[in-house]
């Protein structure tokens, strides 16, 4: 698949390095540029691009950045994007001690995904979002292994969905269908299933357990 990846810090390095071991053609880019990414591009074979053009002809765009930088992503980012494209949203929103207080979120009560989706201008299917970056290289198994993670996966499109679900699988994860966008609060920080390190049959019910009131330390 033709992916490509905005941020390159710890998540979308890990899934850089992870998804060009698999084989896909991946196009990776910073807020610094693509001369800050030639030992990543050197390392793995992906594309080091700027933000512009991660998306350009991408069938799957990840976006991996800080929660408040989301709205500094260029209009038009996604023009030239293949048909269908699936936009996978990992982001968490950490108002004390990264983003600040986003008014929307706080106020309106939308979960952070909804809220990256409409900055973003298109649907976006939540996953990662409670994985450890370092997870995603050393915890990855082949399918029915014993120790196998499973991953929650949110989104309203379910063509898309079942794109991200799969390529979860392919990365060595199990995934579950954690609803659509307005129940991802359930896989929110400090939720249950947030950094769990289980199975399917785990997440499903750390899923069904997680409170909708926003933890104090995670209000802004
Ligand atoms: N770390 C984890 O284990 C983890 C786990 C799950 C989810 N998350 C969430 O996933 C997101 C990424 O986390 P991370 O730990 O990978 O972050 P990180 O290590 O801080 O890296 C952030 C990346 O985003 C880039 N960036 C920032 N603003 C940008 C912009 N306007 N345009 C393009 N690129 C921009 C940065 O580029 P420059 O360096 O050039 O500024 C950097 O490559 C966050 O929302 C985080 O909460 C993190």
């Amino acid at each position: 698949m033709k992916i490509g990846i905005i941020g390159a810090g710890n998540i979308g390095g890990n899934l850089t390095r992870r998804l060009t071991a698999l084989g896909h053609a991946v196009s990776v880019a910073n807020s610094r540029g693509p001369e800050t990414l030639t030992a990543l591009a050197e390392e793995t074979g992906a594309t080091a691009v700027t933000v512009a053009e991660a998306a350009r002809r991408a069938e799957l765009v990840v976006v991996t950045i800080p929660f408040k930088s989301v709205p500094d992503l260029p209009a038009g980012l996604f023009d030239e994007a293949a048909e269908g494209f699936v936009v996978i949203d990992t982001n968490n929103y950490y108002p004390r001690q990264r983003d600040g207080r986003i008014a929307a979120v706080e106020d309106e009560g939308l979960t952070e995904s909804r809220w990256t989706e409409r900055q973003l201008g298109h649907p976006v299917i939540k996953a990662f979002n409670g994985t450890y970056a370092q997870d995603i290289l050393d915890r990855h198994r082949p399918a029915g292994a014993a120790d196998r993670m499973a991953l929650p996966v949110a989104g309203d499109d379910t063509a898309a969905k079942k794109t991200v679900r799969a390529l979860v699988e392919e990365l060595g994860f199990d995934s579950v269908d954690a609803g659509g966008l307005d129940d991802s609060w359930r896989q929110q920080p400090d939720t249950p299933v947030y950094g769990l390190r289980e199975g399917a049959d785990a997440v499903t019910k750390a899923l069904a357990e997680a409170s909708p009131v926003r933890p104090e330390a995670f209000r802004g």
